[in-house]
């Protein structure tokens, strides 16, 4: 939650600190705020709602050709949005100024200690803390002060402080992500590299537990015990042209329509028609570690819970013990965690609080665990044992899509290794690699029916309420539809297993309910026909997504759009792309704010 920017030092300080706010607004939206020194002042403008209210009044702001600022954009969690709990938050005589993404669980108290010392408030946040803190510690160097006030934090953050006597930005990581960009022209921070993408590709990923002291001449970085730690300078892979738009109007569309291209990213190099490679999977001891895990936890939020599911069922049909958890209630339910259990997270942003402390949690009971991550140096891909990126490239959106496609390939193939290693089904690899090879153009061809799909958003644009229904695989993707639409159309949406309904939801099933059912091939797909007929008996509105040519499907549902046909396996790959289809183009036609939805964030960084 929450995007923070810093930078010191020779280029224009106001452009660079907004061309980084700019692609981290996806990160929190409500407000913003910059700070920067001018004559040995900190000047700070802040604004309710989205960075645009910002570079508005930014007009009368004076550019500086050298110097240091700092920049944030918000996704409110103690107090409203507002332009007084907007960041950057200041200490009482404006000399101390501080963006903060996380939380500082312990503000309460923090505020008693302060107002007992007689220091005044204007906010309502917990962020508010830092600076009055830093202030009260102050005594001409910043870091020092910093150092004295990081022992009485608790709770989680990433942040950044600069002061008007001293030409320099320090920033902290404990639970919240920062990284810091290297350039001639001076040193970026950010919650994420795409933050100074445009002027460096050279990024220090920071630690748990550093600080980063940064002047125009570089950096050094710290242990909060004052000791200077090494630093490990790394070239980010991603492009501009990915955190831009190009031609489409929004990245959730641009991000459905690579997905022919990133699902092959996912899966190449990887897989041959000999041979399968899972470097992480070879680091853990390959065979003789599959054949010693007892159970395979798969764990996620939102969409990657969604991920996790179709990895639950995929190892389930390859005959493994495998169970999908929500992250954030398991690690509260008192897991039974053994050393055999292998545990898979499961996180685009590799942020996400709940599914890092899951794995804590995992590892402090000693099991082994596996990321399936997005964000390269991520606190999740830092965290675990080992594990394998999905190379989605950025995912800008706040609806995950790629990710959730891509997700899926590196779970296939997870799942098709430790198959072969375990001996346990007679894997043919020339056919999973074959058909994988096709699978780009079967999503592609989808893509092509994107009209069609528009066509029949025209006719559903006017109902304030969806059901999706699948069974098996299926299943996943009705989730996974309700979510997408749910969470960019604010039209309250369920996905269910059609086999539950009858336990319940057909109650509110008639003409103005529309169904949207998922029909594919297989053990299923005569249930799944009698329950479009139960619907329909009820006068249900159905919508199906069903196989090239199953005409039982398109003679009883009221509209129907044909999909590829593709292995069993990865059908989950093809209807995903349908449903994010049929939920981008409702939001479109409503005109909703579809990449960054009213009350959400890109990456929840809070429990
Ligand atoms: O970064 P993560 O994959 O860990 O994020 C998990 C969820 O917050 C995320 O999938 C969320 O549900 C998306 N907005 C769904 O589109």
């Amino acid at each position: 939650m929450c995007g923070i920017v810093g930078y010191v030092g020779q280029g224009k300080i106001v452009s660079m600190l907004l061309d980084g706010l700019k692609n981290l607004e996806y990160r929190g939206y409500d407000s913003s705020g910059i700070a920067l020194e001018h004559d040995n002042r900190i000047i700070t403008i802040k604004r309710k709602g989205k960075v645009a209210e910002l570079l508005q009044e930014l007009a009368s702001l004076p550019e500086k050709d050298r110097g240091y600022g700092i920049t944030h954009t918000r996704w409110a969690t103690h107090g409203e949005p507002s332009e007084t709990n907007a960041h950057p938050h200041l200490s009482s005589d404006n000399r101390i100024a501080v963006v903060h993404n996380g939380i500082i669980e312990n503000y309460l108290a923090l505020r008693e200690f302060l107002k007992e010392n007689k220091i005044p408030f204007r906010s309502e946040t917990d962020s508010e803390v830092l600076p009055l803190l830093i202030n009260f510690f102050y005594k001409g160097n910043l870091e020092q002060a910093i150092l004295n006030v990081l022992p009485l934090l608790q709770g989680t953050f990433g942040f950044l402080a600069i002061s008007n006597q001293e030409e320099k930005i320090v920033g902290v990581k404990k639970g919240s992500p920062l990284v810091v960009g290297i350039s001639e022209q001076g040193t970026f921070f950010g919650s994420d590299v795409s933050a100074f993408l445009e002027h460096t590709k050279d990024v220090h990923y920071l630690k748990e537990g550093e600080m980063v002291v940064a002047t125009k001449d570089g950096f050094i970085v710290k242990d909060f015990q004052n000791n200077v730690v090494d630093t490990k300078i790394e070239k980010v892979t991603w492009t501009i042209g990915q955190i831009q738009k190009g031609n489409f109007k929004h990245f959730m569309h641009k991000e459905i329509h690579e997905q022919p291209r990133v699902i092959r990213d996912a899966f190449a190099g990887r897989i041959s028609p000999t041979d399968i490679r899972i470097d992480g999977m070879r680091e853990l001891g390959g065979a003789q570690f599959i054949n010693k895990i007892k159970r395979i936890i798969f764990l996620g939020c939102g969409t990657s819970k969604h991920a996790a599911i179709y990895a639950q069922y995929l190892f389930e049909k390859l005959g493994f013990s495998a169970h999908a958890e929500d992250a954030a209630e398991w690690r509260y339910r008192n897991p039974h965690i053994t050393k055999e259990d292998f545990i898979v997270a499961i996180s685009q942003s590799g942020e996400t609080a709940d599914t890092l402390e899951a794995i804590r949690l995992a590892k402090s009971k000693g099991a082994t665990t596996f990321g399936v991550v997005n964000v390269v140096g991520s606190s999740i891909a830092r965290e675990v044992d080992t594990g394998i990126y999905i190379h989605a490239g950025p995912e800008i959106g706040v609806a995950s899509t790629k990710a959730f496609t891509t997700q899926m390939i590196c779970l296939y193939l997870l799942g098709i290794y430790c198959s072969i290693h375990s001996e346990k089904l007679l894997i043919d690899l020339k056919q999973v690699y074959t058909n994988l090879e096709k699978l780009p153009d079967q999503v592609q061809a989808l893509l092509n029916k994107e009209d069609e799909i528009n066509s029949v958003a025209q006719a559903y644009k006017n109902y304030h309420h969806f059901q999706f229904l699948g069974r098996g695989l299926d299943y996943v993707c009705a989730l996974e539809g309700a979510l997408k639409l749910e969470e960019i159309s604010y039209l309250p949406s369920k996905g269910m297993s059609a086999a539950e309904v009858k336990h319940g939801p057909i109650a509110v099933v008639d003409e103005d309910m529309p169904i949207i059912v998922l029909v594919g091939d297989g053990l299923l797909r005569q249930k799944m026909i009698s329950n479009i007929e139960e619907l329909k008996a009820r006068k249900g509105n159905v919508l199906a997504f069903a196989l090239e040519g199953d005409s039982a499907v398109s003679t009883i549902a009221d509209h129907t759009i044909f999909l590829p046909k593709v292995p069993h396996l990865l059908s989950p790959l093809i209807s995903s792309v349908a449903v994010q289809l049929l939920a981008y183009h409702i939001a479109n036609i409503n005109e909703c704010e579809i990449d960054k939805p009213k009350n959400l964030a890109k990456s929840v960084t809070v429990e």
